[in-house]
């Protein structure tokens, strides 16, 4: 078969780390027989730099046009102090809304060989960790209107608005309850319904919609609580389903206790068209250019996109246990030595390592 890419590697460390999952990706099309025509194409600040703006009119035509988007990370300080209005952010903002991908599945579990690099009490990992935070991408205070910045009464006031309707809420349920079935069949919805008008019709379409899905425990949790139990008992979740911003936070901690914000892929998907795969972690201009990211999170992100996007499981699976493997013989990029007596590798030996390791 042959497959569109439409590669947007960005900022930072984004061009390092998506030079490596391309090279997997090529690969993969050699030993099982696929064909991966990749464009690459601007986005974020480097996008700023040439065209003035973080998502250029021909960057969103490929995207659409393409069977998959693989994205490496956007932003940098040298973009924070240019005009508030067009930050690299609203590039990965705008195409998530343009490419309608409501829904976010961002999948943490330890590798075992990686507890030495976590950061909780063997104790408590001892149980395992393994949790998929599905993250609602398109709504909520991210996007609500009205939203903005005013005078009122002599002094600056801005405002953000977290908004959903029953539809967006539904189908983003359906998408953690469908995520649950497939593994352990427990759900956690996590919302602040004790708070907020939004959280509480939010838990109102999640209880309707588990009607559909008797198979699958559902509970409910405050984003506090929910925050706090993840480093307390992370082995208590299977599958969190949350909105927008919950779901950001949440992410980067399930994330980090899992040893490094630099292993976790995910995927963005909406109601059919290109899915979009990127790691999880940003654009980490203090390493860039130096050989040192980690790209093991965006190689991670291409078997996720061969999951979701071209239902390749075998495929999958042969990229996993490449990573299992590299991992199992010690090597480490810096954010995963964690005192432990790896062989110590930068980005493009790792992504080689991977390269020779996948197999059939
Ligand atoms: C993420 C990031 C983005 C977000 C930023 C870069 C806009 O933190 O993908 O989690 O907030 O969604
Ligand atoms: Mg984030």
């Amino acid at each position: 078969m042959k497959y569109a890419i439409c590669v947007l590697p960005g900022d930072g460390i984004g061009p390092e780390i998506v030079a490596q999952a391309v090279r997997v990706l090529h690969k993969v099309g050699e030993v099982f027989g696929h064909a991966f025509a990749c464009e690459t194409h601007l986005i974020g600040g480097a996008a700023i730099d040439a065209t003035g703006g973080p998502l250029p009119v021909a960057t969103l035509a490929a995207a659409k046009a393409s069977d998959a988007v693989l994205l490496g990370a956007v932003g940098g300080p040298k973009w924070d102090a240019i005009d508030k209005a067009v930050r690299p952010e609203k590039g990965l903002l705008g195409i998530r809304k343009e490419l309608g991908l409501f829904a976010n599945l961002r999948p943490a579990r330890l590798f075992p060989e990686l507890a030495a690099s976590c950061c909780l009490r063997p104790d408590i990992v001892g149980q395992g960790l393994d949790v998929v935070v599905v993250r609602e991408l398109t709504g909520g205070a991210y996007f609500g209107q009205p939203r903005g910045e005013e005078m009122r009464g002599g002094e600056r006031v801005a405002f953000n608005t977290m908004v959903y309707a029953e539809s967006e809420i539904r189908r983003i349920a359906k998408v953690g309850f469908e995520t649950a079935r497939k593994r352990g069949k427990k759900l956690c919805s996590v919302d602040k319904a004790n708070v907020l008008e939004v959280s509480q019709l939010w838990r109102e379409v999640v209880i309707e919609e588990a009607a559909h899905y008797p198979d699958v425990e559902l509970s409910h949790m405050y984003v506090d609580n929910a925050a706090m139990q993840l480093v307390r008992a992370p082995s208590q979740f299977d599958v969190i389903v949350t909105e927008n911003l919950f779901g950001d936070i949440l992410s980067d901690e399930a994330a980090i206790i899992t040893g490094s914000i630099g292993m976790l892929p995910s995927a963005s998907l909406g109601a059919g068209g290109p899915g979009l795969y990127e790691p999880i972690h940003g654009s980490a201009p203090d390493i860039a250019g130096k050989d040192l990211a980690n790209p093991l999170a965006t190689i991670l992100s291409i078997a996720m996109m061969f999951v979701h996007s071209f239902g390749l499981t075998d495929e999958a699976a042969a990229v996993d246990k490449a990573v299992a493997e590299v991992l199992r013989e010690g090597f480490r990029t810096g954010d995963i030595m964690g005192g432990a007596d790896g062989r110590r590798v930068g980005c493009v030996e790792m992504g080689g390592l991977v390269v020779e390791r996948i197999r059939r």
